[in-house]
């Protein structure tokens, strides 16, 4: 079976005259791991909130199960949004909230549980991340990778079938950022989770990722197994995946973007 659950069908975003998106073409089916890389700038978490529905296409359209996430009113996009757990690349704690009420603020918003019953959800994911000890602590009173954590704990509470990363493991220890990477893997075996993932790091993105779609310059440079992405002899690919410092990236993309 092979049903898409995600789709970004040639979506187009400028910001004033900054053309960020410039035709991306994007299918995730059911329970696959998706993970997107690309160099700083590229336009990943553009991408990544336009299938939130947090930002709107200039053109194209995202189907979230075959229903427009672009077209649709509030309501709709909300009952699509209450299928989602996400990471935004800032963490996005509340900081007057405990980490326990950070972590249980999904199933309060979308009333998906209560009491005992709630307690008993956070209380796992929580276990999930080692962030027990931390549970009454504030955000401003834990550590960089803790936020990051308690940032992954909330997304999953709601257990959505889609999951949105935004730079997981940036900040996380090794050790920590296998225990996110085992985490996806048994999401998907277990639960067959959809899972897009944005990520810098290249050991995460192996481990996890079923395909990597490379977005260059707004658009989709090459999307396949990371076995493909490796043999890709596409130099900006084999440039970006190696980590070197000379070839042919556009490495300061603003400048570029502005001169278009
Ligand atoms: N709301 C916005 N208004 C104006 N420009 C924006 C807005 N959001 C993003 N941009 C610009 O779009 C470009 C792409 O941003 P984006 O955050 O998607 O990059 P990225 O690929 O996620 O980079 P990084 O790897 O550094 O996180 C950047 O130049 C950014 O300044
Ligand atoms: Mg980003």
């Amino acid at each position: 079976m092979n049903s898409t659950i995600i789709e970004l069908r040639n979506i187009h975003k400028a910001f004033g005259n900054r053309k960020i998106l410039k035709g991306i073409n994007i299918s995730v089916s059911k329970g696959e791991t998706m993970v997107i890389l690309g160099p700083s700038g590229t336009g990943k978490s553009v991408t990544l909130k336009h299938i939130t529905g947090l930002l709107t296409p200039d053109a194209g359209e995202v189907f979230i199960h075959g229903e427009s996430i672009s077209a649709s009113d509030d309501k709709t996009i909300e009952k699509l949004r209450a299928k989602m757990g996400v990471l935004f690349q800032s963490g996005a704690l509340i900081n007057w909230l405990s980490v326990y009420e950070n972590v249980a603020l999904p199933l309060r918003e979308h009333k998906i549980a209560h009491g005992e019953e709630l307690d008993r959800i956070v209380m796992e994911k929580l276990g999930w991340l080692d962030l027990i000890p931390a549970k009454d602590n504030l955000p401003g009173d834990i550590s960089g990778g803790m936020k990051k954590r308690a940032g992954i704990a909330r997304a999953l509470t709601s257990n959505p079938e889609i999951l949105l990363y935004d730079e997981p493991t940036s900040g996380l220890d090794p050790v920590m950022s296998n225990v996110f990477n085992e985490l996806i893997l048994r999401l998907q075996k277990e639960l067959h989770v959809t899972s897009i993932v944005v990520t810098h790091d290249m050991q995460s993105a192996y481990m996890i990722a079923d395909r990597i779609s490379f977005i260059y310059e707004g658009e989709v440079l090459l999307c396949g197994t990371p076995e493909e992405i490796q043999a890709s002899p596409n130099p900006v690919i084999q440039q970006f995946i190696n980590g070197r410092t000379s070839g042919p990236m556009i490495l300061d993309h603003s400048e570029t973007e502005n001169k278009k």
